[in-house]
């Protein structure tokens, strides 16, 4: 695992969008898995930017989306789903071949996870992945606690999830489980960027780099990555302590 700091969150997103772009240029069949939230938010719009600038050919790759809440309805703003709509597959024209998401709505979760299982075997793997860290640690809906070999699952969500998901949605909403990739698919992932910006992401960040690897705390998980890297802005670096 490596670490890289930026000066501000512009100059990360940048990098992210360039390593996106030259993956589809090296690889236009490239598997990228995306979480949501606001940490990767900047880095897409990088992204779409970049790739309608350029005329990058954005019509083969293969998009995963890391995570939904269950029973939350994809048309909801405040939903994985929502997000990944509005700030990549409609501004690419991206179609629903294009990508795989979890269906939250779903009776059978667990045919959900083995659906997300299969997509990700077929495809051969995921090439990439853009993750972000909660305030408890966790990666996607990894919570404390889960085990590093698991593949998709379902969560039952720790509280602190379940508080701070309350900023994405208009309205109060009652959090409860959520639908996950595990970790044995990003320790599989080719290459896996964690993004954290502002200072507000500075404790976590400091125990996933420095701290003991623990299932007690999700995203030292990254730690055991050989081609990961932790993207951060000065402010998420602050409590670092070569700095
Ligand atoms: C969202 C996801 C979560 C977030 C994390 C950080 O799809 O997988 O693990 O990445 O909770 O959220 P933000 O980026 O909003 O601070």
């Amino acid at each position: 695992m490596t670490l890289c700091t930026y000066s501000g969150e512009h100059e990360l997103a940048n990098a992210v969008a360039t390593e996106i772009i030259n993956l589809i240029k090296e690889k236009p069949t490239a598997v990228i898995c995306f979480a949501s939230g606001n940490s990767p938010k900047l880095s897409c719009e990088h992204f779409v930017n970049m790739a309608l600038s350029a005329d990058v050919e954005t019509s083969q790759f293969f998009f995963i989306g890391l995570d939904e809440w269950v029973g939350v309805p994809p048309a909801m703003r405040g939903s994985c789903h929502y997000d990944f709509q509005e700030r990549i597959f409609n501004p690419l024209n991206i179609p629903s071949s294009q990508y795989h998401l979890f269906d939250a709505l779903s009776t059978d979760l667990q045919v959900e996870c083995d659906k997300m299982d299969k997509v990700i075997a077929d495809k051969g793997g995921i090439d990439l992945m853009i993750v972000g860290i909660g305030m408890n640690g966790h990666i996607g809906f990894n919570e404390p606690g889960t085990k590093f070999e698991l593949r998709s699952h379902v969560v039952q969500l720790d509280p602190i999830t379940k508080s701070v998901g309350q900023k994405y949605f208009d309205q109060q909403m009652q959090l409860e489980k959520g639908i996950t990739l595990g970790f044995e698919h990003l320790l599989r992932s080719k290459r896996v960027l964690l993004l954290a910006n502002g200072i507000s992401k500075a404790q976590v960040i400091k125990q996933a780099v420095e701290g003991p690897v623990n299932i007690d705390f999700p995203a030292s998980v990254m730690q055991l990555h050989s081609n990961g890297t932790i993207m951060v802005d000065e402010a998420a670096a602050s409590l670092l302590s070569e700095n």
